[in-house]
């Protein structure tokens, strides 16, 4: 048997840790996240199985499991992990702060423009509570290992911006394979990746995989998914902040039962 890959660093903690990613990325709801956040939501209300209050989890939640998290279905169960403890700290800060009232205002944009996708009339800090009071939990884990999640346990995997930042395309199908190991069969499999090779932080740049259409088709059809949807989105956002990648990639895909 091969041993597995070393497991990837997260040399980003500090743009984590400062506050910095949190403020050129999520402090205003803009284009990428509008496009990432309709695709999350359309993709989250595909009844999976018999229905009933779907399990989400988001792998490589970082800071944002509960931005995210409100574009969920009203009473999807939500828990998420992340190689950094600066991130996995930062969602749960925002989860029990919600909780008790207090509104990150870049979550709320985002729940108020959940709230507008539904064509609800509840407020955005509504949403937001009962989003945070669905959180079950917030791990730390790899996404290059075994995750830290039960086989056929989640009727759905969402992951943004993070499956790029895996160190190596062996990485990148082992975590591949784990999506499939704990979603149920008929599961979905929501990624959203950047199209480039780097994205920068405060100034800094970081490396990504180079997501070709191929190579993640490839990997998803050996895990075994079926591929529903890939879309290239060009981002708007590149015109008004230094991002280092101008598209993202917009992935669906449906977990199949093992091959006999
Ligand atoms: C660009 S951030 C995206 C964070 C968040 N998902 C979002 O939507 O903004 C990349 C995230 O991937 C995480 N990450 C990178 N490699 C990882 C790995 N091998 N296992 C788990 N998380 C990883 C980083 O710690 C970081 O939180």
């Amino acid at each position: 048997m091969s041993p597995l890959p070393e497991p990837a660093r997260a040399p980003e903690a500090d743009v984590f840790a400062s506050g910095a990613y949190w403020a050129e990325y999520y402090s205003s709801l803009g284009h990428e996240n509008r496009e990432a956040a309709r695709f999350l939501h359309a993709s989250t209300r595909i009844p999976v199985g018999q229905g009933g209050a779907p399990r989400v989890l988001d792998a490589g939640c970082g800071p944002t499991l509960l931005y995210w998290g409100v574009f969920y279905p009203d009473d999807a169960r939500l828990s998420g992990f992340d190689l950094n403890p600066s991130g996995v700290a930062f969602t749960q800060r925002c989860v029990a702060d919600a909780k008790a009232g207090r509104f990150d205002p870049g979550i709320l944009d985002a729940a108020g423009f959940a709230t507008a996708l539904d064509g609800r009339g509840e407020t955005a800090q509504a949403r937001m509570a009962a989003t945070a009071a669905r959180v079950e939990r917030v791990d730390l884990g790899d996404l290059t290992r075994t995750w830290p999640a039960a086989t056929a346990s989640t009727e759905f995997v969402t992951s943004c911006f993070a499956f790029e930042c895996i160190n190596s395309w062996e990485g990148f199908r082992k975590a591949c394979a784990e999506a499939a190991r704990v979603l149920v069969p008929g599961g979905r499999f929501v990624l959203v990746m950047t199209g480039g090779i780097q994205w920068v932080c405060d100034g800094q740049t970081f490396p990504t995989l180079f997501a070709t259409e191929r190579r993640v088709r490839e990997a998803l059809l050996a895990a075994p998914f079926k591929l529903e949807a890939l879309q290239n989105v060009e981002s708007q956002d590149v015109a008004v902040r230094e991002q280092g990648y101008d598209s993202m990639l917009l992935i669906r895909a449906l977990r199949l039962p093992e091959p006999v």
